[in-house]
């Protein structure tokens, strides 16, 4: 297992080990610990800044990575699209060294094209880190789940893992997919064919497109809601009847293991993926999920900033 982080970057999960995913989980786990305590600011980033470059809309992200840098006593920026050279027609390759001629150390970024933050890692010096990326990736959400699910479960190897709703274009998914498969989970995907496509078993995952099958025997069920922002053409019938097939409501109660847990990345669209029953119930682990947002992305920029795993004790 390595001892520290060699990375600069934070671009996805599907280039990380397992052992890599683990460094990153067990450091998040002192973090935590940080969070519930009355103090919850450290000294790790004094004088380091923090960039959070959101192209694209956020609420759960965009703040957790503002908090986690503050937390970890950095200067953070936060840049809004909206109002500024973009819109000018100011490329994203002239704001990013813009960003890094100001001494930006960190850009966190969110973007609607895939491979926006590869694309920045090719010529900046500071860490890019991919707050989400198209329907490509979002690795801190896949880390973030990873560790709800250990926390909770004790465990994810060997765990049956669904994950349903529109996998076709859904960033969250593919950060799942590859974390939780290196952690030795078995992963079900499910929703409609046109969003959740038998190529998706090339890659090791469990295809169903029935809720029974999908529901059965799992351990955690993660929803996530229909990227209509992504979706060039219209992928089903009506709302209505996705909530009727792959809805998760009161008539699938019986499918549903007593101790299995019910995760969403937000936003969530209730009355469609999930009804209030199951969002705000006793299963639920969706507002845990986010709280443990903030471990994981100290955690990142924590061990990106060169911090080491053995220094955690002195960092926190
Ligand atoms: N889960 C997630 O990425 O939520 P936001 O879009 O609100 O950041």
């Amino acid at each position: 297992m390595p001892h520290s982080w060699t990375r600069q970057h934070l671009l996805d999960l599907q280039s990380l080990s397992a052992d890599e995913l683990v460094v990153l989980l067990d450091t998040a786990r002192h973090f935590k610990q940080v969070g519930e305590r009355s103090i919850k600011k450290v000294p790790a980033l004094r004088g380091k800044t923090i960039v959070n470059l959101f192209v694209e809309p956020s609420t759960r992200t965009r703040i957790s990575f503002e908090l986690a840098g503050l937390r970890l006593s950095a200067d953070i920026i936060n840049f809004s699209a909206e109002s500024s050279s973009f819109k000018k027609g100011e490329s994203l390759k002239d704001t990013a060294l813009n960003l890094e001629a100001l001494n930006a150390d960190f850009i966190v970024i969110r973007h609607g094209a895939s491979g926006a933050p590869h694309f920045l890692s090719r010529f900046l010096k500071a860490h890019v880190v991919n707050a989400g990326d198209g329907a490509h990736e979002h690795p801190t959400q896949g880390l973030l789940d990873a560790f709800t699910i250990r926390e909770k479960k004790g465990r994810i190897e060997g765990l049956n893992v669904t994950i349903l709703g529109d996998i076709l274009y859904s960033r969250v998914a593919r950060s799942n997919i590859w974390a939780l498969q290196k952690l030795g989970a078995n992963v079900t995907l499910c929703g409609p064919p046109s969003l959740v496509p038998k190529i998706f078993e090339e890659i090791g995952c469990r295809v169903v497109w029935n809720m029974e099958e999908a529901l059965r025997d799992a351990d955690v069920i993660n929803l996530l809601r229909i990227q209509h922002e992504r979706q060039r053409a219209t992928m089903f019938p009506s709302i209505g009847e996705y909530a009727g097939l792959f809805g998760l409501n009161q008539s699938r109660r019986h499918l549903v293991k007593p101790d299995a847990l019910i995760m969403h990345p937000g936003p969530i669209n209730r009355g469609v993926e999930i009804d209030n029953t199951f969002a705000d119930g006793a299963q639920s682990v969706i507002l845990q999920q986010v709280t443990n947002g903030l471990a994981i992305r100290m955690a990142v920029l924590f061990l990106l900033g060169g911090g080491r795993r053995e220094e955690i004790a002195a960092a926190v």
